[in-house]
């Protein structure tokens, strides 16, 4: 097993990609924390510590808003207290929507870069506090392609995720002496509920596939291995870098 004693937090992780690592840590031997959002995110949390526990592994849900400050305080001393201690947190929770540039509402750039980027600063601070006492730990930012593939319609998701580059290159640098490493993983188009409308609409879904050298969108289990992997001391050596896992969305493939 890659994680076998580790103390994790997975935001977000009462679907989807969140879900579906929350469930790998746990079989590879983590206790999980499993935050989720809102009581409509709670059945999902709930029912992935209960297949957890089922499975003889340990893990607990507990409900927190990554943009306040509050919550995420609760969070990460709830979780450190469950587990005694914290030394692996996945910055998973994301949210977007379709909005043009000179339509979007302050508020809805604000909610998204507060979710998306705030969320994974304020979880990454607190957490770093208690992995910088015990000299290690491992943070994983679940960013996208968008952090460096423009997307119109999105200039807020993708600030955000550009920002969530940034700040997993400087919180690399500034915490590589301490011994925490902080990564990001940055998924392409995956099966999961972000992406319901294209799924939804499968003559979308196959407009997209073309732009994936491997045909196909991936799913949430195959981004969750390569995070167990990347937080696993099989990749000790490595921190400050995107890990892509895209099926090649990235390499321009309709450019010839
Ligand atoms: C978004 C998906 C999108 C994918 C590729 C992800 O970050 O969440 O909605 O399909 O990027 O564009």
């Amino acid at each position: 097993m890659l994680l076998e004693g580790r103390k994790a937090i997975v935001t977000g992780a009462s679907s989807g990609i969140g879900k579906a690592t929350a469930l790998r840590l746990a079989a590879e031997g983590a206790q999980v924390c499993l935050n989720y959002y809102s009581d409509n995110d709670k059945p999902g949390a709930k029912q992935a510590v209960k297949e957890i526990a089922k499975a003889g592994g340990h893990a607990i849900a507990l409900q927190a808003d990554v943009g306040r400050e509050d919550d995420v305080t609760r969070l990460v001393s709830r979780a450190a207290s469950e587990f005694g201690g914290l030394d692996l947190l996945v910055n998973n929770a994301g949210i977007e929507n379709q909005v043009a540039l000179i339509e979007m509402p302050l508020a809805t750039w604000e909610r998204v870069l507060r979710t998306n980027l705030t969320g994974a600063f304020l979880c990454l601070r607190e957490a770093a506090k208690l992995m910088i006492a015990a000299k290690s730990g491992v943070v994983v930012n679940v960013s996208s392609v968008h952090e460096f593939i423009p997307w119109p319609g999105y200039a807020h998701y993708c600030s955000s995720k550009g920002g969530l580059k940034l700040l997993m290159e400087t919180a690399a640098r500034e915490l590589a002496p301490s011994g925490v490493r902080v990564v990001n993983v940055a998924p392409g188009a995956i099966m999961t509920p972000i992406n319901e409308r294209l799924l939804e609409h499968p003559k979308e879904e196959h407009t997209v596939e073309e732009e994936i050298p491997l045909g196909r969108m991936g799913s949430a289990e195959e981004v969750a291995g390569a995070i167990a992997w990347v937080a696993s001391a099989e990749a000790d050596y490595v921190t400050g870098t995107t890990l892509v896992v895209d099926g090649g969305m990235s390499l321009y493939p309709k450019f010839v």
